[in-house]
C-alpha cells in the first residue's frame, strides 16, 4: 500500500504547474458516448479517476486510446459500437461520478443500466435529480438488483427545475438533453467551470447550448453531433491546493498554467489571511507568505462560493493562523474525516455538527496519519509539510485518485516528499469516497 513520508518546514519556492481538471475530463470522456465520431481531449490529467473512467467506456464497448510520450495528456474515444451500455457496480463504486454515463448513454443507445452508487465517506451521495429530470424528459427508470436502468425510444425536450444545485446532475442532464428532440430548459443549474468545459465541448460537437455557466441552460435538441478535439481546463481545486501550500509553508511559490478567474473565491480568503496575491500572468498566480497568518472564516458554497473541495485543505492552513476560524461545510453532511487526523497532529479543532472552530496557531508535529478521502488527504499533505519532524501518511491511494504525481510536484518546489510503494497499484480493500 503506498505511502508518503514526509518532513515538514521547507518553504515551497519556485514554479509549480497545474494539471487539466479531473472534474471536467470526467464528463466530457462520458460526452463521447453521444457520438459516432472519434472525440479527442488534450489536457486530460493522468489520475486514478480517468484511468477508472477509461476502464467503465471500454468495458460498454468503446476504444480509448491513451497518448504516450510527449502526448500522455491526450486521449481519444471512439463509441462507434456501444455493445453494453451498462455501469458495472465493480466500477461504480470505487467512483461516483460514473453515474454521468447515465445521461448520455439513454440519449445515444436507448438504454442505460447504471449501478446504484451506495453510500460514501462524506455523506450521501443521491442521484434522485440525475432521475427526476430523465424521467421528465420520457424516460423510463426501473430499478433491481442495486442497478437502475433507464429507457427510452427519443428523449423530449422538456422544462426541468433542479430542487438543489447539482454539479453532476447538472452535467448529466445537458449531454442528455443535447440530443433530445425540441427545447430543453433548466433552472438552478450548476454554475460550475466544469459545467462551462463540458458544454463547449458539445456544442465544438454540434450541439446548441445557451447559457451555460449561469443558472438557466437552453439546449435545443439536434438529431446527431459528430467528433471535436477539446483542451480541458486547469484544474482549480489543484491550483487551490498549492495556493494554500505556499501559504502554509511561508513560501513563495508561481502556481502556473491555472485559471486565476476561477479562484475567486479562494484567492480572497487567503488574502484575508494576510497571503500576499499577485497576477505574474494571464494564467499564472504569486503566492508569498510571512507565515503571518490571520483567522479568517469560510462558508461552502456552490460556485462562485468557496469551493467544498478547498474545505480540508482551508482547514490546514486554518491550525496555522493566529485567531479563531470558524468552517462551515454547507454542501456535503460528513466532510469532517480529515478533522480528527489534524487533531492527532496537534491542531486545536472543535467540531459541532456541519461547523468546525479552528484555533491557532497550532504547533504541528509529525505522525502517523490515515487519509480517508481525496480531499482530506490534501489537507494532511498540507498539515504535514508544516509539521515539526517526519509525518507518513497511508492510504495515499485516495490522493492519487485527483492529484496527478503531486509528490514530484511538490518535490520540485522544495518540499522533503517520498512515495513508498507502487504508484497505480491495484487495490483490494479501495473504498467509495468524494469525487
Ligand atoms: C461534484 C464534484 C465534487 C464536488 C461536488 C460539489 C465531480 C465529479 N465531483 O460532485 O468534487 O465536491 O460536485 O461541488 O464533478 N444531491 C442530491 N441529489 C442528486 C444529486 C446531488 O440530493 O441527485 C446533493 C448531494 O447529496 C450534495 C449536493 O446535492 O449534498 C451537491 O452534490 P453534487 O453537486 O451533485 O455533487 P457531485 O456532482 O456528486
Amino acid at each position: 500500500m503506498d505511502k508518503f513520508v514526509i518532513r515538514g518546514g521547507n518553504p515551497l519556492r519556485g514554479t509549480i504547474r497545474v494539471s487539466g481538471a479531473k472534474n471536467s475530463a470526467l464528463p466530457c470522456m462520458a460526452a463521447a458516448i453521444l457520438t459516432e465520431e472519434d472525440v479527442t481531449l488534450e489536457n486530460i490529467p493522468q489520475v486514478r479517476d480517468i484511468e477508472t473512467e477509461r476502464k467503465l467506456l471500454a468495458s460498454m464497448g468503446a476504444s480509448v486510446q491513451l497518448g504516450s510520450g510527449g502526448s500522455a495528456h491526450r486521449t481519444t474515444i471512439s463509441c462507434r459500437s456501444l455493445s453494453d451500455p451498462v455501469a458495472k457496480y465493480e466500477i461504480v463504486k470505487t467512483m461516483r461520478a460514473s453515474s454521468l454515463v447515465l445521461g448520455p448513454l439513454v440519449a445515444r443507445a436507448g438504454i442505460a443500466r447504471v449501478a446504484m452508487p451506495g453510500g460514501c465517506a462524506i455523506g450521501g451521495r443521491p442521484i434522485d435529480l440525475h432521475i427526476k429530470g430523465l424521467e421528465q424528459m420520457g424516460a423510463t427508470i426501473q430499478q433491481a438488483h442495486g442497478y437502475l436502468e433507464a429507457r427510452a425510444s427519443k428523449l423530449k425536450g422538456a422544462h426541468l427545475v433542479f430542487d438543489k444545485i447539482t454539479v453532476t446532475g447538472t452535467e448529466d442532464l445537458l449531454m442528455a438533453a443535447v440530443l433530445a428532440e425540441g427545447e430543453t430548459v433548466m433552472e438552478n443549474c450548476a454554475r460550475e467551470p466544469e459545467v462551462t468545459d463540458l458544454a463547449a465541448l458539445l456544442t465544438a460537437m454540434g450541439a446548441k447550448i445557451d447559457g451555460a455557466g449561469t443558472s438557466t441552460i437552453r439546449v435545443q435538441g439536434v438529431s446527431s453531433l459528430h467528433g471535436a478535439r477539446y483542451r480541458i481546463h486547469p484544474d482549480r481545486i489543484e491550483a487551490g491546493t498549492f495556493l494554500v501550500a505556499g501559504a502554509i509553508t511561508a513560501g513563495d511559490l508561481t502556481v502556473a498554467d491555472c485559471n486565476p478567474q476561477h479562484l475567486r473565491a479562494v484567492i480572497a480568503k487567503l488574502e484575508e489571511t494576510g497571503a500576499q496575491i499577485d497576477f505574474p500572468g494571464p494564467d499564472a498566480v504569486r503566492i508569498r507568505s510571512n507565515g503571518k497568518l490571520r483567522a479568517a472564516d469560510i462558508s461552502t458554497e456552490e460556485y462562485p462560493g468557496f469551493p467544498t473541495d478547498m474545505q480540508a485543505q482551508y482547514m490546514a492552513l486554518a491550525t496555522q493562523a493566529e485567531g479563531v476560524s470558524v468552517v462551515k461545510e454547507n454542501i456535503f453532511e460528513n466532510r469532517f474525516m480529515h478533522v480528527q487526523e489534524l487533531v492527532r497532529m496537534g491542531a486545536n479543532i472543535k467540531l459541532d455538527g456541519r461547523t468546525a472552530a479552528v484555533r491557532g496557531p497550532a504547533k504541528l508535529s509529525a505522525a502517523a496519519v490515515m487519509c480517508s478521502d481525496l480531499r482530506a488527504s490534501a489537507s494532511l499533505v498540507l498539515a504535514a509539510l508544516v509539521a515539526d519532524g517526519e509525518s507518513i501518511l497511508d492510504r495515499v491511494y485516495h490522493m492519487d485518485r485527483g492529484y496527478e504525481r503531486i509528490e514530484e510536484k511538490l518535490r520540485g518546489v522544495g518540499a522533503e516528499i517520498q512515495r513508498i510503494g507502487n504508484l497505480f497499484a491495484p487495490r483490494a480493500d479501495e473504498v467509495v469516497t468524494d469525487s
